[in-house]
């Protein structure tokens, strides 16, 4: 029996590859993924495509080159099931949109739909952060569902908490989900009962360092270098504490009120804020370890982000903190990954089912079934 083509998808934006591994071991298959910045590609290939999908083909690539666009186009409509990324929310923003208006700059949002024309998916999936249905009074959000209409397809945007879904970190993000116009709506994942781990408990066996130290076995377990005023500083700040809770006040923060979080040690006993591109600067949030005297290590922040814990982030610790922050938490994306591969995976046995009837009524009774067999999309 002629084995059965199975789900695929393909990551436009797919940084050190978060929501494809989520797919992936939803069952997808990722044929290609897209990703400009050359320390998250080589992340991408480092960690997802050697360890888990050789067959993946990697764009290291701006998705605006015409090499992306060929092999893109190589595939042809409706081959692909699933489009998984999308323009980075910097694209929404007021300033990139000026600039557009100026025609300083080809926007990413009409590229990724010239995509979604190619390819035809049945589906395509890209997370944002919540406010982009009400940024600019709605403008944006107007303009990309109008956009997706020209090429056939309707829009539904889901906001999503990390935590609803075992991920040990407040994170609300908001998943926006087309479908060829006259095709059923994508149903979102049930939560999951129960709360997720804590910091610590997902945190807490990884050796303990002082600044600047790192893990001999572990080049991701490596601390920031702090000063020793600075160190001095982190030690007075209690834990669920920030700047202001600190003994002194360092001069960058005299004469300020806001950015309450900075310098924020975490609570270990609770969940993780959200993890950011400055996850392992505690000038830049909530990021002192619970009892270390430090900022988070790489290492700690992608376990909080749900990663594997061996996956690799290339490139300097900044550079590393951003793909990290960026990541959809695999968990997360596993979890819808899981909702949609049911319910492609059904649709598919359903116009299986109504071709085997169709071939049946018109054909003589002989005629033999249909050649796909369902029950391999079983999960
Ligand atoms: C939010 S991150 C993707 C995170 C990824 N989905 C994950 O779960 O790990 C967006 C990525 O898009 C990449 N990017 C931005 N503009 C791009 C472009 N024009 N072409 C290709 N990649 C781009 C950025 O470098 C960044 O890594």
């Amino acid at each position: 029996m002629p084995r059965a083509r199975s789900l695929t998808a393909i990551d436009l934006f797919c940084g050190a590859g978060g929501l494809s591994l989520a797919f992936h071991l939803a069952g997808f298959r990722i044929a290609l993924a897209v990703e400009k910045d050359p320390d998250a590609a080589a992340s991408y290939k480092r960690s997802f495509v050697s360890r888990y999908s050789p067959s993946t083909k990697l764009y290291a690539e701006d998705i605006c080159h015409s090499s992306v666009t060929e092999a893109l186009e190589s595939f042809g409509p409706g081959q692909i099931d699933v489009v998984i990324g999308g323009p980075p929310c910097q694209d929404f923003s007021p300033a990139r949109l000026k600039a557009r208006r100026q025609g300083r700059r080809t926007s990413l949002v009409q590229q990724y739909f010239k995509i979604i024309g190619i390819l035809k998916p049945r589906v395509f999936v890209f997370e944002n952060v919540p406010n982009l249905q009400i940024a600019a009074r709605g403008k944006y959000w107007r303009s990309i569902k109008a956009a997706a209409l020209r090429h056939g397809y309707r829009m539904t945007a889901h906001e999503l908490c990390a935590e609803d879904y075992g991920v040990p970190q407040h994170r609300r993000r908001l998943f926006v989900v087309g479908v060829p116009k006259d095709a059923e709506p994508v149903g979102m994942p049930r939560r999951r009962s129960g709360t997720p781990p804590s910091v610590m408990e997902t945190i807490g066996h990884l050796p303990a360092l002082a600044a600047g130290e790192g893990c001999p076995s572990d080049p991701m377990h490596r601390a920031r270098s702090h000063r020793p005023h600075i160190v001095e500083y982190l030690r007075t700040i209690p834990e669920g504490g920030a700047w202001r809770d600190g003994t002194r006040v360092l001069s960058c923060h005299e004469g300020h009120s806001g950015h309450y979080d900075v310098y924020g040690r975490i609570v270990g006993k609770c969940l993780a804020p959200t993890i950011t591109g400055g996850c392992t600067n505690p000038s830049k949030g909530r990021f002192i370890h619970p009892m270390q005297h430090r900022g988070l290590t790489v290492r700690e922040a992608a376990l909080l982000q749900t990663f594997p814990a061996d996956w690799e982030f290339c490139g300097g610790i900044e550079s590393q903190s951003l793909q990290v922050g960026n990541a959809v938490p695999v968990r997360l994306g596993q979890a819808l990954a899981k909702r949609l591969f049911r319910q492609l995976s059904a649709s598919r046995r359903q116009l299986t089912h109504s071709l085997e009837r169709t071939r049946e009524q018109s054909f003589a009774p002989t005629t033999p079934p249909a050649s796909e067999d369902p029950g391999s999309y079983a999960q």
